[in-house]
């Protein structure tokens, strides 16, 4: 099986196709000229956004991502749930739609996420409180169904999300039970602490040329609870770089929180500390949640935001830093609107994407596209 072209997703694969058309007769140049897939591409920079492929069937929208972004990440279609909705009957149709936009443009495609605690159908959570045999099987049937699929497609993989805790005083949850420095999940109880490990030789042991990425959020603020996420998340790299267990970059999801003191220092020492493991560094998912009291009025807003966004992509670049995605392009579209985890509460939108709810540019734009366009070799 393949991801294109998926023929049982005709009407998928020929809408994709046809909106490939439309967006590729735009091409690179949005409205306002160049984008970032342009600017990043011209210092060597691959830059990137999140898809939805059930927003590909607006033109405007497909157009915007046609334009902006080099390497595709699919929001949800590559999650288990997503892929293997049944034991053992995988749907590859929503992925596919984006995998072909992404051919049809000459765009690059990473999937997200083949081990995670969230987006888990419930046939796995249950078959995982069955034990270790259980769950081993249930994690080599999941690789094998969809390494060989998307092989041609797919060259990098999250193979492991979010698998350490949070440490105490972190905004997100309260402190999540943990062995060692582990999240309690269905995973970690199934296998016990060397379940990371295990996906990630599972996954090499399937292709060898595969880029293998840890991807973990929180971990850029200047508290002690980031500082200790960042040493958890060291110790982990260390270990698998340490027995030779594959793992080649660590991304950096970025889900930024304005709320949080941020100083470039902190955030630089962890990433070259990451860096000397051999490890690249990505960051997978950047947007921002703006302050609870928001400055006044849009151009202080997005002014903040923008500022933030220049640190934090700054520091990220100056240390080796080559990839950089976006968890959506415009406000409108982003998690960020409707999550109840994550969105506002006071009836405002969050201003954390780099276009506006109208596709227009904002500082964040200019933000990143400044960043990119000042590393110019
Ligand atoms: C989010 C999606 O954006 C939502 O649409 C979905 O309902 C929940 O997941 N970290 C991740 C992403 O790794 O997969 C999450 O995406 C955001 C946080």
């Amino acid at each position: 099986m393949s991801l294109y072209p998926p023929r049982r997703h005709l009407f998928g694969a020929a809408l994709a196709g046809l909106l490939a058309r439309q967006a590729a007769a735009q091409g690179e140049r949005g409205p306002s000229g160049e984008g970032l897939a342009a600017i990043g591409r011209a210092s060597g920079i691959t830059f990137g956004t999140a898809v939805d492929s059930r927003k590909l069937g607006d033109a405007a929208y497909a157009a915007q991502v046609v334009a902006e972004a080099q390497l595709l990440v699919p929001e949800w279609e590559a999650k288990w749930a997503a892929l293997q909705p049944r034991q053992g009957s995988f749907d590859f149709g929503p992925l596919g739609i984006i995998a072909s936009l992404a051919q049809a443009n000459g765009k690059q495609l990473r999937g997200h996420a083949l081990v995670w605690h969230a987006a888990m159908p419930s046939w796995l959570a249950e078959g995982l409180a069955e034990g270790a045999a259980k769950a081993r099987g249930l994690l080599a049937g999941h690789l094998d169904g969809v390494l060989p699929a998307t092989r041609l497609a797919i060259r990098d993989w999250d193979v492991v999300n979010e698998a350490i805790a949070n440490a105490e005083g972190n905004p997100f949850s309260a402190r999540t039970p943990a062995q060692g420095d582990l999240r309690d999940t269905p995973w970690l109880r199934a296998l016990g602490p060397g379940y990371v490990e295990e996906a990630f030789r599972a996954a090499r042991e399937r292709d060898r040329t595969l880029r293998l990425t840890y991807n973990d959020y929180g971990l850029e603020g200047d508290n002690p609870w980031a500082e200790e996420k960042r040493q958890r998340v060291l110790r982990l790299l260390r270990r698998m770089v340490g027995t030779q267990c594959p793992v080649d970059a660590l991304g950096l999801q970025a889900h930024l929180l304005m709320d949080e003191p941020f100083r470039p220092e902190p955030f630089a020492a962890f990433l070259r500390s990451v860096r000397e493991l051999g490890l690249a560094v990505l960051v997978t998912e950047l947007d921002v949640r703006e302050a609870q009291q928001l400055p006044a009025g849009l151009p202080a807003r997005d002014a903040a935001v923008a500022e933030r966004v220049r640190q934090v992509i700054g520091t990220a670049l100056d240390a080796g830093c080559r990839t950089v995605l976006t968890w959506g392009l415009s406000d409108k579209d982003s998690w960020l609107a409707w999550d109840p985890d994550v969105m506002r509460k006071d009836g405002q939108m969050h201003r954390g994407l780099p276009l506006d709810e109208a596709g227009v540019r904002k500082p964040m734009w200019q933000a990143l596209a400044t960043a990119f366009g000042t590393r110019r070799g």
